[in-house]
């Protein structure tokens, strides 16, 4: 018994000697004359929404322009805590040189980033932060200046005055809480009155839901503030199909401001506003080259969003 475990330490030892020596920054590259291309893994926590296909296509296409020196193998997560913690397990088990997540949740990724980052593994954080985790670096939008941003929109088209209903996101993912805490902030000192806040999880179907039944329970609902664009349309939806006119009352902002989805749901006038959240795609492509060749990357990078209503569509 004793004897096996030292020899499974002794080949765990050696595996992970090969992978430390693959993924040596200093490795020869493309560059340097002596072809060597880096895998990437890159851990997506769901497909199920358009912004996220989005992602993935960007990354794919900011890869594509880079293919002689970086392979990137996609994983998508499904929606599922465990299997995305399993699979940056298993990128570091393979020996990949450096590992791309946009984590479904916060809490349950401090350890499996903590790990890969300890064996030597690079790891860039996407959209969704993971706080306490010891990541090589961080790229999203700032969720907190666009949560301020939604508020002091919705307290300027209401005039300072009125019940909103909040379609929150995950709130076990940082978006979502920073969404909601800078929304607090931007109608703060107005008389503007959260009247119904229900996490959605991101999902437009759960959003429709939750406004069927704030719809049913409160007869003066001004605007409804979505913390994405499948929330915000969700709760769009939800108004039409009760069937007293209030989808043309209400107002309705989202946050994502992809050109196929938000954009479109405000130029056919379901949406008044939406946010623009990068991708981050290209970002990522780009940080992750700069760690592999060896250079400083920021520990942070965040990108900036834009207001979207028909007027600036025009
Ligand atoms: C997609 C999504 C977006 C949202 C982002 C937040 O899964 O829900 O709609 O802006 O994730 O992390």
């Amino acid at each position: 018994m004793k004897r096996e475990l030292l020899f499974g330490l002794f080949i765990a030892g050696l595996t992970a000697i090969a992978a430390g020596c693959a993924r040596s920054p200093s490795a020869p590259t493309a560059s340097g004359g002596d072809a060597r291309v880096w895998n990437i893994g890159f851990s997506q926590c769901t497909l199920s929404e358009p912004w996220r296909v989005q992602m993935n296509a960007d990354v794919k296409a900011a890869a594509e322009r880079h293919r002689d020196r970086i392979n990137v193998i996609f994983q998508d997560a499904q929606d599922d805590t465990p299997t995305q913690q399993a699979q940056i397990k298993q990128f570091v088990e393979q020996g990949v040189d450096l590992i791309i997540i946009s984590p479904k949740e916060s809490r349950p990724f401090v350890q499996p980033i903590n790990d890969a980052v300890k064996k030597g593994v690079p790891v860039i954080v996407l959209d969704r932060d993971v706080p306490g985790a010891n990541y090589t670096c961080f790229i999203g939008g700032d969720n907190k200046q666009i949560g301020l941003e939604a508020g002091k929109f919705i307290k300027q088209i209401l005039n300072g005055k009125g019940n909103v209903v909040e379609l929150a996101g995950l709130m076990t993912s940082t978006p979502a809480q920073d969404r909601h805490s800078g929304f607090v902030e931007g109608i703060s000192g107005s008389a503007i009155k959260v009247i119904f806040n229900a996490d959605c999880q991101w999902k437009e179907p759960k959003a429709q839901a939750e406004m069927r039944s704030a719809l049913s329970r409160f007869e003066n609902i001004d605007a409804v503030y979505g913390h994405n664009d499948p929330s915000a349309h969700g709760a769009y939806l939800a108004a039409k199909q009760e069937g007293k006119g209030r989808e043309n009352t209400i107002k309705f902002v989202g946050i994502d401001g992809l050109p196929a989805e938000g954009q479109k749901y405000v130029r056919d006038g379901l949406l008044t506003a939406t946010f623009v959240y990068p991708t981050c795609g290209p970002e990522s492509i780009d940080t992750a080259l700069k760690i592999l060749d060896g250079e400083k990357v920021d520990k942070r990078i965040i990108l900036p969003t834009r207001t979207i209503t028909k007027e600036t569509l025009k």
